[in-house]
């Protein structure tokens, strides 16, 4: 949800912010824009699209210059087009600032500003914070922004530059991210560290309301008082190298063949010979008090809150219910200090499962985050965190995020189980073996990818599509059917097996595609059933199943096998064919894979 980037050093100030735009494109790719200082000048350049229109259109614009601002948009005030883009500079083109977030009074101090002589180019809520800033400013950038920032209401990440200050950056964040990059000679800003790998691995999250002063050697901290801070310098351990495509296509089908190596890792993370251990986190004193476990995400990570609820109920016999963060607050849930509360957000940053955790934090539940970004506000904000193992998740579309976040989500399952005494030492290993098996079973459908194409094929032209499934197989229709809205735009839906026919059946027509999951073997004659009187009315039927289930097999127009496991582990096996169908579906139909329409992998507004 727009990615903000910023350079001071001795090297090239665009490259380095071009290269780092790149990484977080993810985050909006409705234009780019860059502003530099170049010759006691600012000089912006900014084009509506993806970054490669900007990359073209500076091709062969060689500036001198050694501090910068970029920014890579994802449209909320403003149609995408040129001049909505950032970054946004004063009349006078002395201030320039990129801005990730949303100012709520905006049009209240646009009023403001327009009566005080200051002309809009945009129609974007950022144009006024540097127009402020610019009525602020009394010869002291510093004192300007600070002036600026209590005016404002909503929630920002800033990079702000001026042309009489050519040697240092300002910045400052309330509730969108923002990372300082530290480095030798140079020093970045970025709302993401993929962004930083290239050049460091040393840096510093801000605090919310923190402000910053960057220089080529040195990094000045305030905090919302006007103290003077430092803040702890944490080392990343990702890599550069995972952070590119590393001779795949596209991110998506990297980070689909990594999910084997993820998931080993996330297990790893939580074994200690052999025995689960979440002791860090959660105390025997605190599962003791629990009884009720909220889980709570958005999109795909909802989906994996789904898995846990099923993994909590059937191994933790622990009363859980799993809800969509934007909506937790609207629904008085029960929550007192006897509720645990987990958040589950790839990114940490997603701004509906923040505030959801507010709400739980406010009303006294211990609250959990499960994310994959350390430092992450989310991550922040809890009362304890517990990192998936999947390294840097580029594509839009999340994939590797998701089945760790499920592997986090059972392991944790055990965990209580045991604790609470539902789980026995033994049974704790038979659950062991059986999540250790899943990466090599994952391999044996990453080894018989060319049956999708054609899958593909047959999908690519039609509009509409269903994904059912009874019990733990319905929630992974969910997240299938999400997938494929995602990445080849044709409109599918996810029902309960059982929950077709009262009602939605009346859409099915002669080759109405509908993809059936069918791993949960005690539940399986009745989605036959289910298939059979799709296929009386002209369903074309698509099924994912163990390799051994010959009569679904035999019902089915065509078939994915994967390999035998536990009914309640099945589904971070029989999601990645739905992974794999999306994936060769968009790319049947053209469609940018990584970067399809409209999204944003990270969405910090509400
Ligand atoms: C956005 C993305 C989804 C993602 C969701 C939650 O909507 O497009 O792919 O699942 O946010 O993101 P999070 O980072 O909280 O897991």
């Amino acid at each position: 949800m727009c990615g903000i980037v910023g350079y001071i050093g001795r090297g090239n100030a665009k490259e380095v912010i071009l290269q780092g735009l790149e990484k977080l494109e993810y985050r909006g790719y409705d234009s780019a824009g860059i502003a530099i200082i170049d010759d006691n000048e600012i000089k912006v350049e900014k084009k509506q699209g993806k970054l490669e229109n900007l990359k073209n259109h500076l091709e062969n614009m060689n500036f001198d210059s050694h501090i910068g601002i970029g920014h890579t948009r994802w449209a909320t005030h403003g149609e995408p087009s040129d001049v909505n883009s950032h970054p946004h500079f004063s009349n006078d083109l002395s201030i320039a600032l990129v801005h990730n977030g949303i100012i709520e009074n905006y049009s209240i101090l646009k009023e403001k500003l327009k009566n005080s002589g200051y002309i809009f180019n945009s129609e974007t809520d950022t144009e006024v914070i540097v127009h402020l800033i610019h009525s602020n400013y009394k010869g002291n950038l510093l004192e300007a922004v600070k002036t600026s920032l209590k005016e404002l209401r909503g929630t920002y990440a800033l990079g702000i530059i001026h042309k009489d200050y050519p040697n240092e950056i300002i910045c400052t964040r309330k509730e969108s991210p923002l990372v300082l990059g530290i480095g030798q000679g140079e020093n970045f800003i970025a709302s993401d560290v993929p962004a930083l790998l290239k050049y460091t691995k040393e840096v510093k999250f801000l605090k919310d309301k923190d402000i910053a002063i960057l220089k080529e050697d040195s990094i000045v901290i305030f905090d919302e008082n006007d103290n003077l801070v430092d803040r702890d310098i944490n080392t990343i351990q990702w890599t550069y190298e995972q952070s590119t495509k590393n001779g795949y296509p596209h991110f998506m089908l990297k980070e689909i063949f990594e999910q084997p190596q993820s998931i080993k890792e996330t297990i790893n993370r939580r074994v200690n010979n052999n025995i689960i251990d979440f002791s860090d986190v959660l105390s025997d004193d605190e599962i003791k008090e629990i009884d009720m476990i909220h889980l709570v995400a958005c999109g795909t990570a909802y989906h994996a809150g789904l898995q846990g609820q099923y993994a909590l109920r059937d191994i933790a016999k622990t009363n859980s219910f799993v809800e969509i963060a934007s909506e937790y607050r609207y629904m008085n849930p029960f929550v007192n200090n006897r509720t645990l509360a987990i958040f589950i957000s790839q990114s940490g940053e997603t701004l509906d499962t923040l505030a959801a955790l507010r709400e739980a934090k406010s009303k006294g539940a211990k609250t959990l985050a499960i994310t994959n970004v350390v430092g992450s506000t989310i991550s922040r904000e809890a009362d304890s965190t517990i990192y998936t193992m999947a390294g840097p998740e580029i594509a839009v579309a999340s994939t590797k995020a998701y089945t760790t976040q499920v592997i986090m989500l059972q392991l944790l399952s055990i965990f209580i189980g045991k604790k609470k005494g539902v789980v026995s030492n033994n049974k704790e290993q038979e659950y062991l073996s059986s999540l250790y098996s899943i990466s090599d079973k994952i391999k044996f459908t990453l080894e018989n990818t060319d049956i999708f194409p054609e899958m593909a094929d047959h999908l690519k032209d039609k509009v509409n599509g269903f994904y059912i499934g009874r019990g733990l197989d319905y929630a992974i229709a969910m997240e299938g059917s999400l997938k494929m809205k995602e990445i080849s735009y044709i409109h599918t839906e996810a029902f309960p097996a059982g929950e077709l026919k009262h009602g939605s059946i009346a859409l099915i027509e002669k080759g109405t595609p509908v993809v059936v999951i069918g791993l949960q073997s005690n539940l399986l004659e009745k989605t036959i059933s289910n298939i059979k009187e799709l296929k009386a009315r002209g369903a074309y039927i698509l099924s994912v199943g163990r390799e051994s289930s010959t009569e679904l097999r035999e019902v089915s127009d065509n078939f994915i096998p994967v390999k035998d496991i536990d009914n309640i582990f099945s589904g971070v096996l029989s999601v990645i064919p739905l992974q794999l169908l999306a994936y060769y579906t968009s790319l049947a139909k053209n469609i940018d894979v990584d970067k399809p329409r409209n999204l944003a992998k990270s969405v910090t507004v509400e």
